[in-house]
C-alpha cells in the first residue's frame, strides 16, 4: 500500500499519515509533486489517494496528476480520501469517477473534516479552540475508519453514491464550476514582499520565482494555500484580499 496526497496547508498530510499508521505502519505517504509519485503507484496494489475539497471538486493538480499517469491506475486498488472544512458532497467521488476512466478499482472513499485553508476570507475563520477540536474528532474517525479496514476489512464509501454526486454538484459545483477547471492565475503578491524565497521553496507547482527581490507568480497555481499559510510578511492572498489567519495544521493539533 502507498498514500499519495495532495496539501497544502498540512491538514490532508496528517490525514493520510495518520491513517497509514493505523492500517499499514510500513507504507510510505509521498507527496504528489514528487519524481517518485507515479512510480510508487506502479509498485503497489492498494493505493489511498489523499486531497483537500476545492470548490465540492477534487484540486484540478489531482485531476491532472491521474490523467497524466493514466497508465498506472489500470488494476489498482484505490481508496479516495478528501479532506474539507465544511462540505463536499461527493469530495472522494470526484477523483474516484475519473480514476475509473483509467481501471482504477475503487475500493473506498473516506471524507474528513479539518480546519478550513482559505484564511484569506473572514467569514470561514474560525476560533483556534474550535480548530482543535475539529481535528481531535477527525483522528477519532480515522482511528475509527482504520479499525475498520483492519478488523473487518470494510472500506468506507463516503461521497462515492449518486446522491453524493447530486449534493456535490447542487450544493457548490455547478456555481463554481469554472474555478477548478484548470490552474488559477488569480494569485496576488503585495508589495510587502520582502523576497525571502519561502513560497517558491514551497510551492508544488514550482509556480513562485523571485525576480530582483520580489516574489512573482505564475498561472499555475493549485489554490493549495501554502505559499500563503507561509509567507512571514502575509503578503500573498489568492481568494479574498487579506490574510486573517494562517492556516497551518500543526497549530491546531
Ligand atoms: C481553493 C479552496 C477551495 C475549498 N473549497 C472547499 C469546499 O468546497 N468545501 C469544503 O468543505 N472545504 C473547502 N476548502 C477547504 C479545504 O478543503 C480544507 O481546508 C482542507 O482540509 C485543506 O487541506 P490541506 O491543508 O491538506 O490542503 C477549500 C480550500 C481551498 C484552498
Amino acid at each position: 500500500m502507498v498514500g499519495i496526497y495532495m496539501s497544502g496547508t498540512g491538514n490532508t498530510k496528517h490525514c493520510i499519515e495518520k491513517l497509514l499508521s493505523v492500517i499499514s505502519p510500513e507504507s510510505e505517504a509521498v507527496p504528489i509533486e514528487s519524481e517518485k509519485a507515479a512510480k510508487k503507484i506502479s509498485e503497489n496494489d492498494t493505493v489511498i489517494l489523499a486531497y483537500p475539497t476545492q470548490f465540492s471538486n477534487a484540486p484540478y493538480m489531482v485531476r491532472d496528476f491521474i490523467r497524466k499517469n493514466g497508465a498506472v491506475w489500470q488494476g489498482r486498488r484505490v481508496m479516495c480520501m478528501a479532506t474539507m472544512g465544511a462540505f463536499s458532497g461527493d469530495g472522494a467521488g470526484c477523483s474516484a469517477r475519473v480514476l475509473k476512466q483509467y481501471g482504477a478499482d475503487i475500493i473506498g472513499g473516506l471524507h474528513v473534516r479539518m480546519p478550513d485553508a482559505v484564511c484569506d476570507n473572514k467569514m470561514l475563520k474560525k476560533p483556534l479552540e474550535e480548530n482543535k477540536r475539529i481535528v481531535r474528532e477527525a483522528d477519532k474517525k480515522l482511528e475509527e475508519v482504520g479499525r475498520q479496514i483492519v478488523e473487518k476489512g470494510i472500506y468506507p464509501q463516503d461521497g462515492l453514491s449518486f446522491a453524493a454526486r447530486l449534493a456535490g454538484l447542487f450544493g457548490q459545483r455547478l456555481w463554481f464550476y469554472g474555478k477548478t477547471t484548470d490552474y488559477s492565475k488569480k494569485l496576488k503578491i503585495s508589495d510587502s514582499c520582502v523576497g525571502c524565497g519561502l513560497c517558491q521553496k514551497n510551492c508544488p507547482m514550482g509556480n513562485i520565482r523571485i525576480t530582483n527581490g520580489k516574489a512573482v507568480a505564475g498561472d499555475r497555481c493549485a489554490m493549495c494555500y501554502r505559499c500563503i499559510s507561509h509567507c512571514p510578511e502575509q503578503s500573498i492572498t489568492l481568494l479574498g484580499k487579506q490574510v486573517y489567519e494562517q492556516c497551518r495544521y500543526e497549530r491546531y493539533k
